[in-house]
Parts: C-alpha cells; structure tokens; sequence
C-alpha cells in the first residue's frame, strides 16, 4: 500500500516560490504516476492564476469550506493540465479563506483540516498543502495535518530569517500542541538564486549549514524567466518548456516524494535536529 503524503509547503517568508513549486511539484509527481491534489490554503488565490481557473470560486468549493464548521466531505475537486497529465487536481482556495479565519482561533479550529481528511479521506498519494506568507493559523493547521514538509528559501537575508522564524515556529507548536508524530522536513530547497553576490554566497554557505542540522538540502533552483512566463502561459514548466535545466532540481524533489509515497514510512525523513 502506498503512503499518503502529506506536503505542506511553508515558509517564514513571502514569494520565495511556493506556489510555484506546488504547482510544477504537483505535475512532476503526477507525471511519475501517482493521483496528486495541491489543496490551495492561501487566501490570495495564487494557484488559481497560475492554472488560470475561476478566480471567484463559490466558497463551498473553495479549501474555505473545511474551515467552515459545516464540511461533509464535499471536496470540489477540479482536474488541471488534463491534456498532458491524467491525476492532477486542486482544491480551489481565495479570499472566501479571509473570512473563516475567526473559525480557525477558535478552540479546536487549528484541527480542522486534519479531521475533514480523517473522517473523509481522499485516496490521493499525495496532498500538497500551498501555505500562505504569514505563519498564522492556516499553516499551523496545515503543520497538524501534514506528514512532510518542504520549505523553500530565497538566498537573501530576509528569507534566511524567515526560515528561521519557521524552525522556531515549528518547534513551538509541535510543543504547543503536542504533536505526536510532527511532519518531517522532506527539505528545504533554495529557489530563485540570481547571479548576485549574497545568492551567490549564501546559496553555498546555507547547504552545508542546514545539512550540519540534520536537514536535507535539495539541489538550488536558479532564477529562469522560464518561470514567470510558465505562469503567465497558466502551465508548469514542463509544458513551457519540454527541456529546461529547472526540470532536473524539481525531478529530484518529486523524486524523493515518490519514495516517500512507496517506500518510506511516515516520519522516517530526516526529522528536525535543533
Ligand atoms: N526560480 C525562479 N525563477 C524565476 N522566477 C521565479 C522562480 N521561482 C518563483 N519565481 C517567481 O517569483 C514569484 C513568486 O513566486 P510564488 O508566487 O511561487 O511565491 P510564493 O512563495 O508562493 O509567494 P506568496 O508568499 O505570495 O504565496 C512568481 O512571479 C514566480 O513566477
Ligand atoms: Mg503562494
């Protein structure tokens, strides 16, 4: 029996590539064969531009609806990139997640969206939870839910930060809470890195710096306007791009949820050394 994963990309730090990565993670791990859902928890929406759907969803079919207090189970789930991927969907998110946030600081809200998924679970191999900027409620409820998480970083002072306000974010909660079985770091991944001398330095200094702490690093994604116009075409690199360099960085971390989805056992990727 396959695992299922449950991926939650989040980050101390805004635009560093999250959705990007979900997206174009989504496809990869869908091209190798497995039935993948990118559950948009950002009320920005951002996925929805970037597979050009409505931007307006009605918020019953919205990721809103299982903040709501009245889920039951009804996962408007919509097939994207059919023509080139046959197990790919997302669960639409958007401003309707604005106005359940009051839900979610209620007692009990953090646990939200680990309980739609337990008493209605989705038979994907893979969930991909796409975080919104701030590390408030919703990332924390996608921290109780996840299995896995992925956190890119930009090689820039502020995102070095943010990465560190998430460590100490995650390390609270899981106390707070009191996690038993936390989610584990798939890795982190340096995104976006461009010719100028801090990426250039702290795209070399991080790696080993992380790995020190017991976190994988996965290969750097280097800054290609291939990405912007991907999101402008509402397609993943792949499709923008049939050969691309980027392809190989992202293959490797679709890789290593692969194995994850057959072969690991949940909480057996590396797990957080503080
Ligand atoms: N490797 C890259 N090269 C060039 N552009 C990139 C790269 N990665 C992401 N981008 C661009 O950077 C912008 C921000 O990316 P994205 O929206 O994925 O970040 P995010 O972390 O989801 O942002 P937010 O915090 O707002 O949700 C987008 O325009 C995207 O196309
Ligand atoms: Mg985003």
């Amino acid at each position: 029996m396959p695992n299922q994963i449950r991926l939650a990309i989040m980050t101390g730090a805004g635009g560093v590539g999250k959705t990007t990565l979900a997206a174009n993670l989504g496809y990869e791990v869908a091209r190798l064969g497995h039935r993948v859902v990118i559950f948009d928890l950002d009320p920005q929406g951002s996925l929805n531009v970037a597979c050009r759907l409505s931007k307006t969803p009605a918020p019953k079919a919205t990721t809103a609806w299982i903040y709501s207090g009245f889920f039951d189970g009804t996962y408007t789930l919509i097939p994207v990139w059919e023509q080139h991927v046959s197990k790919l969907e997302v669960f639409q998110g958007g401003s309707a997640l604005f106005k359940i946030m009051p839900n979610l600081t209620q007692a009990g809200g953090s646990y939200l969206l680990q309980e739609a998924l337990s008493e209605y679970p989705l038979t994907h191999d893979l969930i991909i939870f796409d975080c919104p900027a701030t590390l408030e409620q919703i990332p924390k409820s996608a921290l109780i839910a996840a299995t896995h998480l992925l956190v890119p970083l930009m090689p820039d002072a502020k995102a070095v930060d943010g990465t560190r306000v998430l460590l100490d974010w995650y390390a609270a909660n899981v106390q707070e809470l009191q996690l038993s079985s936390p989610p584990a770091f798939l890795g982190f991944v340096i995104n976006n890195v461009e010719d100028g001398a801090e990426h250039q330095r702290l795209s070399k200094e991080l790696p080993p710096r992380y790995e020190a702490r017991g976190y994988r690093v996965f290969p750097a994604i280097r800054h290609y306007t291939a990405f912007t116009n991907a999101w402008s075409e509402a397609v993943p690199l792949r499709v923008h791009r049939t050969t691309h360099p980027a392809l190989e960085p992202i293959g490797a971390i679709a890789l290593a949820i692969q194995q994850e989805i057959t072969g690991g056992k949940r909480g057996k990727a590396k797990s957080a050394r503080r």
